[in-house]
């Protein structure tokens, strides 16, 4: 707080406790630690599979049998948390979706693969229709509408796959209105009342998603836009109505995606709800940094570290990134 008392120069010297790396630790007013973390990975077919992302240097998709291993990198870095997305062969996206809540499909197998392997890790996954669905889109498309009661119960029905699987936190992604509700009373009555929802509650329709979408094989697919369900960039009340909205029909979590153009309302949902709140740290993001450093433009690992930082200095408890292996070396190497 800026107090009324506050002297003027020369009496103030801002610069005073920023002289040494001692006192701008001992005034340093934000922490970011590698608790922070929670690290999305791709998954895709195959036996020793390592396939790189090209619109995401440094990102791979890794195949079932090589999960587990990158599961435990993680853990022994002190990431607390892994989130899987799915590569779907080309051949199991329907308009049915029924791959989706597949038993043996690929997230549920590498989700059973972490589980057995590297128990201490948190393992997310990723409730929406889309790697599944031969439209693209996150919701059932009926004449050329996302439609949305139809597709909640399809969610319904993914989400319990998930935590039959063993999945800690569910993550919806879609957007569909009613979906944390719907979810959460399932989960109950299936006896996974200790599965943790971590709704993504404020997720923007936007173009930073694109590597992504190379990532997990949907940009092909995708007709139109997501504008129908996802929120419009130029809206800030709208994240605090679906917050509340989420927190009552029963998040842990929420979340805020993209990340970086959207900390204030990072902020204003931390300030406004209290509740753990996080920010995806999105494929645009991450490719941004990763393209501007392979250029020599900036420097990668200091703008690495800022961008995290950030994220917690706008209230975020945590930050999913594809940074988070490589922050998490910078952090305990400067230990
Ligand atoms: C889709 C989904 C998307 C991301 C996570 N889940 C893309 C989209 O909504 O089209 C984006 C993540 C990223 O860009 O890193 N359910």
């Amino acid at each position: 707080m800026i107090t009324p008392s506050q002297a003027n120069y020369p009496a103030t010297r801002f610069r005073r406790v920023r002289q040494s790396g001692a006192t701008r630790a001992l005034t340093r007013e934000t922490l970011l630690g590698v608790g922070d973390l929670i690290w999305p990975i791709f998954v895709c077919e195959g036996e020793n599979a390592v396939q790189p992302v090209p619109s995401m240097p440094g990102v791979v998709r890794r195949s079932v049998d090589m999960i587990a291993e990158a599961a435990r990198e993680a853990a022994d870095l002190g990431i607390p948390a892994i989130c899987l997305f799915p590569y779907t062969p080309a051949e199991k996206r329907t308009h049915d979706c029924a791959e989706a809540w597949n038993p043996d499909n690929l997230s549920n197998r590498a989700t059973r693969a972490i589980k057995a392997a590297v128990p201490e890790i948190a393992v997310m996954t990723d409730v929406a229709l889309d790697p599944y669905n031969a439209d693209g889109h996150d919701g059932f498309v009926r004449d050329g509408v996302i439609v949305n009661d139809e597709t909640v119960e399809a969610l319904v029905k993914q989400a319990l796959s998930q935590a039959e699987a063993g999945a800690d936190i569910i993550g919806p992604s879609d957007m569909m209105d009613g979906r944390i509700g719907a979810i959460r009373a399932a989960l109950e009555s299936h006896g996974y009342s200790d599965v943790m929802l971590l709704s993504y509650a404020a997720k923007y329709a936007s173009s930073f998603y694109g590597p992504f979408r190379d990532a997990v094989g949907a940009s092909g697919a995708l007709k139109g836009d997501k504008a129908t369900y996802q929120m419009d960039p130029a809206n800030s009340d709208e994240a605090l109505r679906l917050v509340a909205r989420d927190l009552n029909e029963g998040a842990d979590m929420v979340m805020v995606k993209p990340g970086m153009p959207y900390l204030d309302i990072c902020r204003r949902v931390k300030d406004q709800f209290g509740a753990p709140t996080y920010a995806y740290q999105v494929s645009g993001e991450y490719a941004m940094i990763q393209a501007a450093a392979g250029n020599g433009w900036i420097d990668g690992q200091r703008a690495m570290m800022e961008s995290l930082m950030c994220f917690k200095r706008a209230g975020c408890d945590g930050i999913l990134t594809y940074f988070a292996p490589a922050a998490a070396r910078v952090l305990r190497g400067a230990r």
